[in-house]
Order: C-alpha cells, then structure tokens, then sequence
C-alpha cells in the first residue's frame, strides 16, 4: 500500500466531499474535515463514522477563516490539501456573482495562504467542466475554456491562481480535477445529494419527483441536435468520482513533479441523455417518474461529454459503475433521508 498521508478535506461533509472522505479512508489515509455545514447536513460525520469506523476530526470552520485553516493543517500534521468547499449553483452565482467570487475565491486564496505559512505544498482541486467553451464532445483538457456564468469563472480563476502560485513556489504541486456530472451515491445509502429547495441537477431532481416532493421533472427542451431531442451530460458516480481524488493524490505525492499544477478531466467519456436517465430511473423505482418537456434553459448546450482519455494514462484511473448503479444507490440514499 502507498504511504499513509494525512489529508484535510475543505467542504468534506458536502456531497462529493463525504464520498472522497470514505475512499480515502478506505485507501488507507487519515482525514480531517474543515466545513462550515452552510450545505451540508449536521450529521453527516455521524454517518460517514458508520460507514468507515472511524471517528473523524471535524473542524466546523469557514474556508475563508485562515487562521483556523493554518491551525488545523499545523495541529494534524497535514501533508496534502483537497479543496471541495465552495457555492456550486449557477443561477444563485448569475444573481449574486460578489458573494460567489467572495466564497470561492476569497476561500481560495486564504487556503493558499495558510498552505503557505504551514509548509504544506500539495493542493488538490474541486474544478468542473463548466470551465469549457462550447463545441464538439467528448473534450479533452486541451479544449478551449470559456466558461459562460461567474461559477464556472470562479473555478477558471482559481485554477489560474493556483497557477501562479505553483510557479512562484508559494505551494509546491497541484491538480485540478475537472468533474463533470456527478450522480448516485454511496451504496450504503447512509450519504449521498439531497439538496435543499429545489435541485439545480438532475438526478436530486428526479429522485425528490419520484418521493413526491415535486409533482414533475422540467425536461428543459426537446429540440437539441442530439438522438433524442433532449441534452446529453457524462454522468459519473460520485463512487467512481471520489476514487479518482484518491488516483490523483497518489500521482501529486509522488516524487519528482514540483511546480507543476496539472489538469484532469473526472468522466466516463459517454453521454446519457435526459430522456435516457429518466427512463433508467424509473425502471429502478418500479414507475414512470412523471415530467414535462419545457423551454430551453439559457446557457445550456446540447451534449457535454468528457475524454477521460488523460487521467486513464497518468492516473491509472477509468469510471466503472453503470448509470443502472447510479440510479439504484440515489433511490437506496433517497429512501433513507426521505
Ligand atoms: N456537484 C457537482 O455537480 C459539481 C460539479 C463540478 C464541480 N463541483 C465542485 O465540487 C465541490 C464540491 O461540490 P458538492 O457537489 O459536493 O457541493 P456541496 O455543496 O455538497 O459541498 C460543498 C461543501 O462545502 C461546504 N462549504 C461551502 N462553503 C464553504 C466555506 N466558505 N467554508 C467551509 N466550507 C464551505 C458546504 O457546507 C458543503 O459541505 C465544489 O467546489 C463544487 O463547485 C461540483
């Protein structure tokens, strides 16, 4: 087994961050988590504890915070950070873009400051495929970025920050992970995406349809150039997901690459549409979840699917688990905080 490395995970307890924690657990590190619970459910360290058997530090904190971000990584003798905390909706980011630049920004740039003061040299990324400009799928990491809403620019931004603070020693090392459509959850059902409100993505969105919080699922249009009309995405399972952190960690802890802040791209490189997902849904609940076909939603385009082509050879990482697997561990999770 590789060397035991204690990580501190920003945003642990949120969706993909409580996924990251187990696996990395289960690899055979020590985790601390930093979270200011501002999306995240109070007893998620209570279940990730039942999941792992392992009592994890939690530190209720805000990212932004950096005092209390360069005591926890001084007081548990951190060797890599992965950066998950952070505001993640697109319309909240178009209607407010101060408080998104202030959260993930701000919040970015503090951990990199205490990363500084603390000798803590590896930084992993929560980026997204948001930081793409349109054109043809599937896209490697060499497509042209040019995000269209200030989230995606919070994610470019910081990735050039991250830059320049890797070429100017500041840190030793990065990765900037480029997830694109995360779905399911753990099979346990003990964790997993149950936002509050109504859902920006598509697989809560369903699920809560499907518990009768919503009586459809909005199909934002039919009309694109794809086999079924409706948008095509690269869902993941955030299983698959979290172990692609783990991949990661491994290929930045290694010796030999100081000052490099590399890219990947976290997908399966094949789309689903909308269509499809509902369909695949509904045969693991047993009914036809109901939904209506409504207008285009503005920013969206037709098929976003990842070449994951990259991490494959660097990382020795691929996705395994079908969109049958998604469904059925959203359904187990759904069931469970239902
Ligand atoms: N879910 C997706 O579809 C997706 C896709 C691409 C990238 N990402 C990125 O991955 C990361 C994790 O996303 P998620 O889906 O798990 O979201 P999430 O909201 O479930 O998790 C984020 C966590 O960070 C915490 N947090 C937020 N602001 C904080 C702050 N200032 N200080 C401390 N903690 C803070 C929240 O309480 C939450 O637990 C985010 O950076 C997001 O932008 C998510």
């Amino acid at each position: 087994m590789a060397k035991r490395l204690n990580v501190l995970a920003t945003g642990g307890a949120g969706f993909i961050g409580s996924h990251v924690v187990v696996e990395l657990i289960a690899a055979g590190h020590g985790v601390v988590i930093l979270d200011n619970f501002e999306n995240a459910a109070p007893d998620v360290p209570a279940r990730l504890g039942r999941i792992t058997g392992v009592d994890i530090p939690t530190i209720r904190a805000d990212v932004r915070d950096k005092e209390m971000v360069r005591r926890a990584l001084g007081r548990h003798g951190i060797d890599a950070v992965i950066h998950l905390a952070g505001k993640k909706a697109v319309g909240e980011a178009v209607a407010q873009p101060l408080l998104y630049y202030d959260a993930n920004l701000g919040g970015g740039v503090a951990l990199l400051e205490a990363m500084q003061e603390s000798g803590v040299g590896k930084l992993l990324f929560s980026s997204s495929a948001t930081v793409y400009g349109p054109g043809a799928a599937p896209m490697d990491e060499d497509h042209p970025v040019a995000p269209s809403n200030p989230y995606g620019r919070t994610k470019l931004m910081l990735e050039e920050i991250i830059t320049d603070a890797v070429a100017a020693g500041a840190i030793e090392s990065a990765i900037s992970l480029r997830y694109f459509n995360p779905a399911g959850a753990h099979p346990s059902g003990l964790i997993g995406e149950d936002p509050r409100g109504t859902p920006n993505n598509l697989f809560p969105f369903i699920a809560q349809t499907a518990a009768g919080r919503h009586a459809k699922v909005r199909v934002f249009g039919d009309d694109y150039d794809t086999p079924d009309g409706t948008g095509v995405r690269d869902y993941i399972h955030v299983v698959d997901l979290a172990r692609g952190h783990v991949a990661a960690l491994s290929h930045l802890m290694a010796a030999g690459m100081p000052q490099v802040h590399e890219r990947f791209n976290l997908g399966t490189g094949r789309g689903y549409s909308v269509k499809e997902a509902l369909t695949t849904f509904s045969r693991a609940c047993g009914f036809q979840v109901p939904y209506e076909i409504v207008a285009r939603r503005a920013g969206d385009v037709a098929t976003c699917v990842a070449c994951p082509d990259r991490a494959a050879r660097v990382l020795g990482w691929r996705a395994e688990m079908t969109l049958d697997q998604m469904c059925a561990d959203h359904l187990a999770f759904q069931r469970e905080v239902a």
